[in-house]
């Protein structure tokens, strides 16, 4: 069986060298040339721990590789090439809007049609709204010449930036919607190396598997918004929040991950997917049922307001002229993706109030001066905190967990710093010299 992979973002890419990995001739494309470029010659265009390595293993042209791994920007080369096509473009959220846009799985779809000439499979990874995979398929029937005989499947991704690799070679589960027993024969023998290990498969309809994506990161969006909105009663009332979710997670039946309290959840899924499964839950008449995740995307934006207080708070009342210190940019650690990201959030807002801000991130510099040109930007934690009046800790690198609190103290203007992820300890800094402040924690 050939595959090959559409749409070389994070999923895309990680996709397709793991394919190539289970022992798949592999060929990718994306309709950016330079991106093309970019990974034919050995080189990811972002930074996922593991995946530059296992693109080498397996490029094409490279020596000593598998050669199992290809890219093109040719449709026409994708559709003679593929038994199998892995449709793995994004799904934005739309402009000034809650709902997705679709516009570049429905165009993968389009480009692709014309080009399946014999029985195919056409399977859907992007995290799409309920709905879509039906309404794609019919559309894909229409337009290719192969007809009905290109089917479609739903098999959506679960993969976490910064672990891409080994969630998709060591998945908690795999999820396919399918509508025949062909598809679903022929996605067990894609998938088997996984299933044979032990991989729990679950066979469903387009729905169900669409859902079960939406529904997954709706639940662990909740999750964190749930522990953040313990943090805002415990700075009421003079409660830990920390100790408060390493209690609540010796209980089995919540347990302990996603329970991590502090300046809330960003990135380019958990916002967007919450908003867009709001926006189709209207569409449908079920907007009721979702109108607890409205509160889940206010607590967490709240986070990020409560760290700009706390700032002001620090600097005596007032940014104007305060230097700032934010160390991360990325939306997490081991990630240079800055979309959506609560730190950069927060060092915009501070910048706006009037504040000099100062960021370092130890991967994602590059996407942060894009996105936010107008911040300053150092090119070590030394560097950004020298001269600050606050330090704020905004994404939990271990680069920042290991940093030496006496050390720092040096070069500031004030020992004070905010742990907005909660894992810095707190008597080290404060044995130090530092006034230490955490969201959801007692001062
Ligand atoms: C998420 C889902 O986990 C993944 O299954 C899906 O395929 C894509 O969306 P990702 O966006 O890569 O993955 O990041 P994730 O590790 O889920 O973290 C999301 C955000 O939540 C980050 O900003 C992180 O800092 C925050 N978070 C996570 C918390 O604030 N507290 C926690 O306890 C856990």
């Amino acid at each position: 069986m050939k595959i090959t992979v559409i749409g070389t973002g994070y999923l895309g890419t990680t996709h397709a060298a793991c394919m190539a990995e289970l022992g798949f001739e592999v060929l990718g494309l994306d309709i950016l040339p330079e991106r093309v470029a970019a990974l034919a010659s050995g080189n990811v265009p972002m930074y996922e721990p593991g995946l530059e390595e296992l693109l080498r293993k397996h490029l094409h042209g490279l020596e000593g590789s598998t050669g199992r791994l290809r890219f093109t920007t040719s449709w026409e080369e994708v559709g003679d090439f593929g038994d199998v096509h892995f449709i793995c473009t994004n799904t934005p959220q739309r402009r000034g809007e809650f709902a997705c846009d679709m516009s570049y799985v429905e165009s993968a779809f389009d480009l692709l049609a014309p080009h399946l000439k014999r029985p195919t499979l056409v399977v859907g990874k992007s995290t799409v709204p309920v709905g879509s995979a039906d309404r794609l398929s019919r559309r894909l029937a229409e337009a290719a010449p192969a007809g009905a005989a290109a089917e479609v499947a739903w098999n959506p991704e679960f993969l976490r930036e910064g672990f891409a690799v080994d969630d998709t070679l060591n998945p908690d589960r795999l999820v396919i919607g399918v509508r025949s027993a062909e598809a679903e024969a022929t996605l067990r023998e894609l998938y088997a190396p996984l299933i044979d290990k032990g991989t729990p498969l679950v066979v469903t309809d387009f729905p169900t598997a669409e859902l079960v994506k939406t529904a997954a990161n709706s639940f662990l969006a909740t999750k964190i918004s749930f522990i953040n909105a313990m943090a805002e009663v415990c700075e009421a009332s003079g409660a830990d929040v920390v100790q408060l979710s390493g209690a609540l997670a010796h209980d089995t039946r919540i347990g302990g991950r996603f329970l991590n309290a502090g300046l809330g959840f960003g990135g380019g899924c958990l916002p967007k997917d919450i908003r867009a499964f709001m926006a189709r839950a209207g569409e449908l008449g079920a907007d009721q049922a979702l109108t607890f995740l409205r509160e889940v995307d206010s607590i967490n934006m709240r986070r990020r307001s409560r760290m700009v207080e706390l700032a002001r708070e620090q600097c005596g009342g007032a940014l104007l002229g305060r230097r700032i210190a934010v160390l991360g940019a990325a939306f997490k650690p081991d990630s240079d993706d800055v979309r959506d990201s609560p730190a950069l959030n927060v060092a915009g807002q501070l910048q706006l109030q009037g504040a000099q801000v100062t960021v370092y991130d130890p991967k994602a510099m590059d996407n942060a001066r894009k996105m936010f040109p107008a911040l300053n930007y150092a090119e070590s934690v030394l560097e950004a905190v020298t001269g600050a009046h606050v330090v704020l800790h905004l994404t939990e690198w271990q680069e920042f967990r290991s940093m030496d609190p006496d050390e720092l103290a040096e070069v500031v203007a004030e020992p004070r710093i905010l742990d907005g992820r909660n894992v810095l300890d707190p008597q080290r800094w404060r044995d130090a010299g530092w006034t230490y402040r955490a969201l959801g924690r007692p001062s």
